[in-house]
């Protein structure tokens, strides 16, 4: 067994209708003024985001609670910065992520920002880590997936620099990760496929990565598993409110892995086509995903063959094989596509491939020659 450390710092609170009891709790970050950073629209709609506030406004040491929603899908720098303008001016000593994996790396960036003296570009073009003068985070998210409610990372967009890439490092992660399945209830069908692809996608990744150990590789075989089984019981019937809490589980475990462990190959090749053509990270992902799977079979035989005897309980002996079960499964959650789908041409490839950026150490097939290049020719 190998060494290994572990950094868990953020406190777990897990279960149904817990938000406010974790926050009374958490409290003692939660004093002056509060900014809760949120993409909105369907929080709004539910009735989510004005009970949230109520639940700040009437914490004993909150005295305002300022809400930023113009947060897109992919969060771009410019919007951060304007949350972070509005932050300094409230002299907000706080910040809450609330919604998906966009909003709680939004509200992780503009935690950084304003805490911390450095233009916020900074931090994204030169890889600077945040400073512990980032303000507290704390994550709610409501989707199944990005498991950014227990990671250092901050994925964000620059139009500006027309790139995608991360912030990292451990002064932004949560102080407290407050996961209640209640608020995945009302997500249609194809978001719970694609986010939950993409806790599939941080598990299986984690379970590939150089940096796996022997504890990360049980969170992976758990989230597996349960998002194997789980993501198929809500293609039956959506309303299955125990497999939506599964799913919750599986991708805030991982997030775990995400913090110590990091992703492979699709990860860091998604940026790339998710700044070009502005698709979900989930499809980026998930379009990459069969020709990578049969390319690890070459480097990693057995660990491709675990996971797809834990995802679909066949035992598959070769990389072509796990491709086309990889597919099979894919196909089955609705999630299969190909770069051509999301609107990629033949003739983006070469400026692509110069777009893939970070360390891509943490994937073995990185040693071979003109992999990224093999990787999207082939998922055309
Ligand atoms: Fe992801």
């Amino acid at each position: 067994m190998k060494e290994f450390s572990l950094e868990l710092p953020t406190r777990i609170y897990f279960g149904n209708y817990n938000v406010e009891e974790a926050l009374k709790i958490e409290s003692k970050w939660l004093t002056g003024n509060v900014m809760i950073v949120t993409t909105g629209r369907s929080l709004i709609k539910f009735g989510y985001l004005n009970e949230l506030k109520k639940i700040l406004d009437n914490l004993l040491n909150v005295k305002e609670t300022v809400i930023f929603d113009n947060i897109s899908a992919n969060p771009k720098l410019e919007e951060i910065e304007e949350a972070v303008k509005i932050g300094t001016d409230r002299q907000v000593k706080a910040i809450i992520g609330f919604g998906g994996g966009s909003a709680i790396d939004a509200a992780k960036a503009t935690a950084v920002g304003i805490g911390n003296s450095e233009k916020l570009d900074r931090f994204l073009l030169e890889g600077i880590e945040p400073s512990g003068n980032t303000l507290p985070i704390i994550a709610i998210p409501t989707t199944a997936g990005s498991g950014s409610e227990l990671s250092k990372g901050a994925i964000i967009t620059s139009l500006t620099y027309h790139m995608k890439s991360g912030i990292r490092g451990a002064a932004i992660l949560p102080k407290a990760a407050i996961v209640n399945p209640v608020y995945t209830w009302t997500i249609p069908l194809g978001i719970t496929m694609e986010t939950g692809f993409d806790a599939l996608a941080h598990a299986i990744e984690s379970y590939m990565a150089v940096k796996a150990n022997s504890w990360s590789h049980m969170i992976s075989e758990k989230a597996i598993k349960t998002a194997g089984q789980n993501l198929l019981l809500l293609m039956e019937n959506i309303d299955n409110h125990e497999a939506r809490k599964a799913m919750s589980y599986a991708s805030m475990i991982v997030g775990i892995n995400l913090a110590n462990v990091g992703t492979c190959l699709p990860h860091r090749m998604q940026y790339a086509v998710g700044v070009k053509t502005d698709t979900s990270h989930a499809a980026g992902i998930s379009a990459l995903y069969p020709a990578w799977i049969q390319r690890q079979y070459d480097v990693s035989e057995n660990k491709v063959k675990d996971i797809m005897y834990w995802l679909t309980g066949k035992k598959i002996l070769s990389g072509e094989e796990a491709r086309e079960e990889m597919a099979e499964f894919m196909r089955k959650i609705s999630v299969l596509k190909t770069l051509a789908d999301l609107g990629i041409k033949k003739e983006d490839l070469p400026e692509l491939i110069k777009q893939v950026t970070g360390n891509i150490s943490n994937d073995r097939l990185s040693e071979q020659k003109d992999i990224i290049s093999s990787i999207y020719y082939d998922s055309l």
